[in-house]
């Protein structure tokens, strides 16, 4: 695991992508030094000027530049502590504790690798998706939404590989849930999914029916971050593992899902 580090960021740009979701981009502080993040890992935000929000809100890091300091967030207003965090003014301050928990597998160049996200899900999915085409894993990307609208980020999906679509009402690709998507009907050298447990697990049975190694992303309720509160474990063959340390990416074959 890399280094974990409290800092604050500045906000240089919020960007609302639809009503519910907003785009943050912040600027690390050059006093962190350089930073390792791995796909699939999130930070901790402290929300201040919020007096019910005592607790940090874990968010994925969507996209991160090292070169440029440059961290991107995607946050779908789910309640006050994200709300508050979707209208910070441009020029904020930003309290961030992090990059926390494992990444998802990267591949060998040369292999397959479906990355499977519905709603926000698809959040750490930029950052593993680049990483991916960058090391020569022939990417397909899965969106699911209920609508059109809800379907995020699809140009910049686009240039990491062929993208597959799904909504609940067929306003756009394939109508039905990302986990009924024919594009689940091959074998993958891995599958890599984050969203709603049902698509997760629906994800994972598909994959498990093609013989396709799966990891998932757990969105398993957080407080302190740091595997200290153990609010977040997970039953899996290997006991209860807290999901902010030694997840929140787990093999769908160490954990005691019935697929
Ligand atoms: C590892 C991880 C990565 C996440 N990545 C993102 C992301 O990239 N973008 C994003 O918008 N959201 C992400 N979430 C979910 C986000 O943390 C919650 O939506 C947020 O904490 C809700 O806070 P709130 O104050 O806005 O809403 P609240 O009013 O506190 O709650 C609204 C809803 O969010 C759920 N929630 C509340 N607190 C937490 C918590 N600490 N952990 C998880 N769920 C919670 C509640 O069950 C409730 O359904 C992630 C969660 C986890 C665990
Ligand atoms: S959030 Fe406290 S142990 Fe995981």
């Amino acid at each position: 695991m890399g280094k974990k580090n409290i800092f604050d960021a500045l906000l240089i740009s919020s960007r609302d992508l639809s009503e519910r979701y907003s785009m943050l981009t912040l600027r690390l502080p050059d006093s962190i030094g350089e930073m390792e993040v791995l796909p699939g890992q999130f930070v901790e935000i402290r929300v201040t000027d919020s007096p019910s929000t005592y607790l940090r809100r874990p968010i994925s890091i969507c996209d991160y530049d090292a070169a440029e300091r440059m961290m991107t967030l995607l946050i779908r207003r789910a309640g006050e502590g994200t709300e508050h965090l979707c209208n910070l003014p441009i020029g904020a301050k930003v309290d961030i504790l992090g990059p926390l928990g494992n990444g998802f597998t990267l591949p060998a160049a040369g292999t397959s690798a479906l990355l499977a996200g519905g709603g926000i899900g698809v959040a750490p999915l930029m950052l593993l998706g680049k990483r991916m085409r960058q090391a020569g894993v022939n990417v397909t990307l899965l969106l699911g939404a209920r609508t059109a609208d809800e379907i995020l980020l699809l140009d910049e999906f686009k240039a990491i590989g062929n993208v597959a679509v799904s909504t609940d009402d067929g306003s756009l690709g394939e109508k039905g849930y990302a986990a009924d998507n024919s594009v689940l009907n091959r074998r993958y050298d891995l599958v890599c999914t984050c969203g709603p447990k049902p698509m997760m697990v629906g994800i994972a049975r598909k994959a498990h029916a093609t013989g396709s190694p799966c990891e998932v992303s757990l969105e398993n309720l957080m407080a302190c971050g740091l595997g200290a509160c153990l609010c977040c474990v997970e039953p899996t063959l290997k006991g209860n593992l807290r999901a902010c340390v030694e997840g929140p990416v787990f093999d769908t074959s160490q954990l005691l899902w019935e697929l």
